[in-house]
């Protein structure tokens, strides 16, 4: 039995998707929250832009002034889900410099200024919480934090975009092109009107930079992470990469190399079809995360909506209370280990699947296998549809283990080939060996 239950004002700056999520899912177990935190949560200040909007709460809680939420007295903790990074950064920045913790879900705002916020938080012994901003439901940043903090982690890859295992799956279940599904899942809702930060990849590599900062214990800025979008999978390399025994992934690489430094990179990723990674589909999510004492993890569940992100928004906020209510001291970003380093995307030594389009008449491959050998790039496999009697032909080659840099200068050189046309495609592979 709770003999006495501290009340905590909640200001909410957004009710949108999640924000609606939150209020409904806090009205719903709210005395469950009670039971578990300790605190009894009240909403006591809302800000939206359109007051006119039903949003499930009284109406004279609402306001458009932002910091109304944040300078109310009643207010002890701010819950961030308004998104965008410029006045974002005002609410959060005015928030800590209020001394009042902030729950935020804006990935965008971390990944872009959480080097800053985070020195902020640290000035002013305030915590920001922020579960909610890398895959939705999944707890994977509490995992990495503590679950796995005895453990050096040796790399993490992730499918942390729902719109784009959205339409890759869609793409290699039903053998349609990316702009008819990408068509598709705008009309269900899977993808927004502008779909660039999603299919760009910039959304993923937002996330790709909050995983890889938590796991190796520095900031990672965003101009250090190499980003590619899903535009140019085609339905062929979907077909050509499923004969060959893969399937195609926007994943989210994130390893240390063996000076100490760290790849973190983002873009469509040729996958054994046999890995467990491969059979995540629809809007899901998933994260493998290995680490040198626990060996191989997986996070999996659904990365995004109302539901899910008040799930994690919900948690954060009873831990923020819980720790309000014990006093706690505040524990900062924790650095440790590495040293600021990322891995040039020339640097990096992976697989490659080559999609080029050829003249059809012997010796071709020849002056192609030639090229790779001259840049130190092995062939490992060779796959050439039959049946074909036009000009043209696809031949599709894979590349053992090569440096990227030469693997460039190599498709430079083989683009230049008499017998080489337009279209081409280049598309990496992980067989997590
Ligand atoms: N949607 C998801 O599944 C999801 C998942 C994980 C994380 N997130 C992150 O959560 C955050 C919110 O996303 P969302 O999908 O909920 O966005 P959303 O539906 O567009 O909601 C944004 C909310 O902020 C309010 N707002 C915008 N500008 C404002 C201003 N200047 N002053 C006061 N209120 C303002 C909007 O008011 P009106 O309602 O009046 O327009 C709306 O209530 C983003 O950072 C996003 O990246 C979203």
């Amino acid at each position: 039995m709770i003999l006495f239950m501290r009340k905590l004002g909640i200001g909410m700056v957004g009710c949108g998707v999640v924000g609606g999520g939150v209020l409904a899912h806090l009205t719903r177990n709210r005395d469950l929250l009670q039971e578990r935190s300790g605190v009894d949560f009240e909403v006591v200040r809302v800000a939206v832009r359109d007051l006119q909007k039903a949003r499930g709460i009284e109406a004279s809680k609402l306001t458009t002034s932002w910091r109304e939420v944040v300078e109310d007295p009643q207010v002890n903790l701010v819950v961030e889900m308004m998104g965008g990074t410029t006045l974002a950064r005002e609410v959060a920045e005015a928030t800590l410099k209020a001394g009042k913790p902030l729950v935020t879900a804006n990935k965008a705002l971390l990944a872009e200024c959480g080097e800053e916020l985070f020195a902020l938080a640290e000035r002013n012994k305030v915590p920001i919480y922020f579960e909610a901003s890398v895959a939705g439901g999944i707890p994977i940043l509490k995992a990495l934090r503590e679950g796995l903090r005895a453990n050096h982690i040796l790399g993490i890859h992730g499918i942390i975009n729902g719109t784009c295992n959205y339409i890759l799956s869609r793409m290699a279940d039903e053998g349609k092109s990316y702009e008819e599904i990408l068509l598709d899942a705008k009309r269900l809702g899977y993808a927004e009107a502008d779909e660039s930060l999603d299919v760009d990849g910039i959304d993923a590599a937002h996330k790709a930079a909050i995983l890889a900062s938590l796991a190796y214990g520095f900031w990672v800025r965003m101009d250090q992470v190499y980003v590619e979008g899903i535009r140019k999978v085609s339905a062929l390399d979907m077909c050509f990469a499923k004969k060959l025994g893969y399937t195609i992934k926007l994943l989210a690489t994130i390893q240390p190399n063996s000076e100490r430094a760290v790849e973190v990179r983002v873009h469509p990723t040729l996958i054994p079809s046999t890995h467990v990674l491969a059979s995540v589909s629809g809007a899901y999510n998933a994260i493998a995360v290995e680490g040198d004492v626990v060996g191989n993890t997986l996070f999996y569940g659904r990365g995004a909506g109302p539901d899910a992100t008040a799930s994690a928004v919900l948690s954060d906020m009873a831990e923020a209370g819980i720790a309000l209510d014990a006093g706690c001291v505040y524990r900062g970003f924790e650095r440790h280990s590495f040293n600021g380093q990322t891995v040039p995307m020339a640097e990096v030594r992976t697989r490659y699947y080559f999609r080029l389009t050829v003249l059809n008449k012997p010796g071709v491959l020849a002056r192609v296998a030639a090229l790779f050998g001259a840049h130190d790039l092995g062939i490992s496999s060779v796959f050439q549809p039959e049946d074909h009697d036009e000009e043209t032909v696809p031949l599709v080659i894979l590349l053992d283990y090569g440096k990227e840099s030469s693997m460039r200068k190599a498709y430079d050189e083989i683009m230049k080939l008499d017998v080489v046309q337009t279209p081409c495609q280049m598309i990496r592979v992980e067989d997590f060996s």
